[in-house]
């Protein structure tokens, strides 16, 4: 693929953009839009997860001075539709129709909206509904009488057989076989679900922080019945997402049709327990793994059946198993995954989805193997290092992932490790040093974007992606000043916004790759038509120079003959208007992107991911991390940490840091803290505040060392940009695990370790 070369903003550690506009409050995230003659609304949730809504008393919530309206399924029925599942081509979270019926099919589900003159008043009257319930006996776990097992859905692959898994069996000398389980863990952003929603005239405008202006927007007009055409999201900046805010919720609707009911703007703003139960959350696993070896170590096969939890109406699975059984070279692969459904919300995405839960399981095994083998964990994992995929063989664009074992092997002084378990204390405390490798997809979704430069040379660039926190603009700023060849500070990023050309949903860690290149491609256009009119203007600096091979830089327009001044051929151009471009980017086999807006075979392009059909392409790690456990009270801390990753060209060396390091501090979470606790009688969250759902804290994360790798791809896009905001987070879990059993010999399946897991 032809590359792209940057000048040198490409890749520089820069200051985020619009970092002032956030820590000084004038970034407006969701619920910060105020409209003149707002009202307000606030949600009642069911607490029971199976049953029927039997009466509902308004009287008391009616009679509180403020009160405008109150929304239950009597009065909403029909008139907001259900919506697809995001897995079936839809938009939503939840396929069950908001407000639809009195049947309630999980808990937290939505039963009723207030709203009123101040959130005050609205919150008030929510909870001076009374509702009576018939409640009916629910399943909320695995194995509670009525979860039964179903066909799994996913974006990937729920099955993947290559080779002869019985003979690779046969082979090993050494078999390594476990049950592994991850809990449910809920995305919990800084931000709360909000959505505030204005109608002028049939027009519809809403503002809520999305991962998926676009989604939204198609989805909103179908739930309300009308042309997509009338419905705008704005959503300038994010408070988090992680996944929870690529699909819409029940709510959004509710609160459109509520403000055309009462003729004023609405705006909803939900508790922090309300948004455990309002989107998705990750889905507990069960994985029943097999992994055979040679005597040195040579994977002999992989034989991976795992289950996920799902709801009644929707299935979703994140189906890691496809990629982690294919991280190592092995031919002979046995993997497939099945959805347990039950009476909770859909699950969906949260932060590397499928590697998260899967990679804990791959690499304890790869580290209970290596115990076995008597092999290092680190030399093993090098042994089974490929630049082809075994199982279906395809070659990897590249692949880091031995010389980041090697660099972070060297970093954290891994080779003073006595691989004996409990051979490592030092006074009261247990001290274990365990690994992991680390691996996240490269994908790439469709784009369109615009750049406009006006002859007194700025440019503006707008594309419809998202910060949800990453430095999108940053990154989006850089590309641009880089490619024109202007400073920083002449270049305006307008993103979040439907109205805007369009981008893919912000997730699968593809937005950096996705707007980048359609950026990158479109001020190559704009070079072009400027070196074009430069060459071919006889007695001109540039007359005759190769159009190729004239450049952007500081200002002017730079050939090898000489250089003029970029405004000046900006003047001649566009004769005194601003030159325009729009840029279109289809990448690896997605479909083609069909007029101004983001859409293919009528639908627009959700879930922006597309890979090379005949490559492997992912971006690398490997954690080396310290665990030391009190004697006394088997509590476990990292003391200890170093991640090396390789994820082809990274745009901002300090945007990158920040997402690989929140990354390993959320990796520790979901080994040490996060479990959402389904009560076993009620099958709702019996956690469902932050003083109970526990998440790390500063005390809780040591010093963390985070190093980049160069690593150059010539495949993957022009600019050879892999991504990299998911990748921190993967095989943390394993590494701590794998650190519990040198500190102690005790091997730990389940997630969380807590100082239960080791008595
Ligand atoms: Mo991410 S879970 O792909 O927003």
């Amino acid at each position: 693929m032809e590359q792209i070369q940057p000048n040198g903003i490409i890749g520089s550690a820069t200051v985020r953009v619009d970092g002032l506009a956030k820590v000084t409050g004038q970034a407006k995230y969701g619920a910060e839009h105020h409209l003149p003659n707002l009202a307000h609304a606030y949600l009642a949730l069911s607490p029971i997860a199976r049953g029927r809504i039997r009466r509902i008393d308004e009287t008391a919530a009616r009679a509180i001075p403020g009160v405008l309206d109150i929304l239950t399924y009597r009065n909403v029925g029909t008139a907001v539709k259900a919506g697809k599942h995001i897995i079936d081509g839809g938009y939503m979270a939840q396929s069950v129709a908001p407000l639809g019926s009195d049947r309630i099919e999980f808990a937290g589900q939505i039963v009723a909206v207030a709203i009123a003159e101040t959130p005050e008043i609205a919150k008030d009257a929510a909870g001076k509904l009374r509702f009576e319930f018939r409640a009916e006996e629910p399943a909320g776990r695995f194995d509670d009488a009525g979860a039964v097992v179903v066909k799994a859905k996913a974006l990937g692959e729920t099955e993947l057989k290559a080779g002869n898994v019985s003979q690779g069996l046969a082979d090993a000398h050494t078999i390594v076989e476990g049950w592994y389980e991850t809990p449910p863990q809920v995305q919990n952003p800084l931000e709360m679900f909000q959505a505030t929603c204005a109608w002028q005239g049939d027009e519809l405008t809403v503002w809520e922080s999305s991962q998926n202006v676009r989604g939204f927007q198609y989805g909103l007009a179908k739930q309300l019945g009308i042309p997509p055409a009338k419905v705008r999201i704005v959503s300038p900046f994010i408070g988090g997402a992680f996944g929870s805010r690529g699909e819409l919720g029940q709510y959004t609707a509710l609160i459109a049709l509520a403000s055309r009911r009462l003729g004023r703007p609405v705006k909803l703003e939900s508790s922090r327990e309300q948004c455990f139960f309002l989107k998705t959350f990750r889905a507990e696993t069960r994985q029943h793994l097999r992994v055979g070896a040679d005597a040195d170590g040579h994977l002999t096969a992989i034989v991976h059946e795992s289950w996920e939890m799902t709801s009644r109406a929707d299935r979703f699975a994140v189906a890691g198993s496809e990629s982690t059984a294919r991280l190592y070279k092995c031919g002979n692969v046995d993997v497939r995954v099945h959805n347990v459904s039950a009476d909770r919300q859909s699950p969906g995405f949260m932060r590397a989805p499928p590697e998260t839960p899967y990679l804990f399981a791959m690499e304890s095994a790869m580290d209970e193997l290596a115990h076995k083998l008597r092999i290092d964990p680190a030399e093993l994992r090098r042994r089974n290092d490929t630049m082809v995929e075994a199982a279906t063989n395809k070659p990897y664009t590249s692949r880091s992932l031995v010389q980041c074992i090697d660099k972070g092997a060297e970093l954290f002084g891994w080779s003073e490790r006595d691989p004996r378990p409990g051979s490592m204390r030092d006074g009261n405390d247990l001290v274990g040093w365990g690994m992991a490798s680390a691996f996240y997809p490269t994908q790439v979704g469709p784009a369109l974007c615009r750049v406009t430069l006006t002859p007194d040379l700025c440019a503006t660039v707008e594309v419809g992606t998202h910060e949800i926190g990453t430095g999108i603009r940053t990154v989006i700023a850089q590309t641009a000043a880089d490619l024109l060849g202007l400073s920083l500070d002449r270049i305006t990023v307008r993103i979040g916004d439907s109205t805007l050309p369009a981008g893919p949903m912000s997730a699968g860690s593809n937005s950096t790759a996705s707007v980048c290149s359609v950026v990158g491609k479109a001020c190559e256009s704009l070079r072009r038509r400027l070196a074009v009119e430069a060459v071919y203007r006889k007695g001109g600096a540039l007359y005759g120079a190769k159009s190729k091979e004239v450049r952007l830089r500081a200002g002017n327009v730079v050939g090898a003959t000489g250089s003029e001044p970029l405004a000046d051929l900006v003047q001649r151009v566009g004769l005194g208007k601003p030159l325009v471009e729009e840029g279109r980017n289809s990448p690896h086999g997605a479909p083609p992107l069909i007029g101004p807006w983001l859409i293919s075979r009528g639908k627009p392009i959700l879930l922006g991911g597309s890979r090379l059909k005949d490559r492997m392409q992912f971006a690398h790690g490997a954690h080396y991390l310290e665990v030391r456990i009190d004697r006394s009270t088997g509590m476990v801390r990292v003391s200890r940490m170093v991640g090396v990753f390789a994820a082809g060209r990274i745009m901002n060396r300090m945007t990158a840091h920040s997402q690989l390091v929140g990354g390993q501090v959320w990796g520790i979470s979901s080994a040490l803290h996060e479990s959402a606790e389904v009560d076993p009688v009620l099958a709702r969250y019996a956690n469902s505040t932050l003083a109970e759902y526990h998440v790390p804290v500063n005390a809780d994360i040591p010093a963390i060392e985070t190093i980049m790798l160069d690593e150059v791809d010539t495949e993957v896009n022009p600019l050879g940009i892999k991504g990299l905001g998911e990748l921190g987070v993967t095989g943390v879990n394993a590494a701590i695990a794998n650190a519990v059993f040198h500190a102690t010999g005790i091997r730990v399946r389940k997630l969380p370790i807590r100082q239960g897991s080791l008595l």
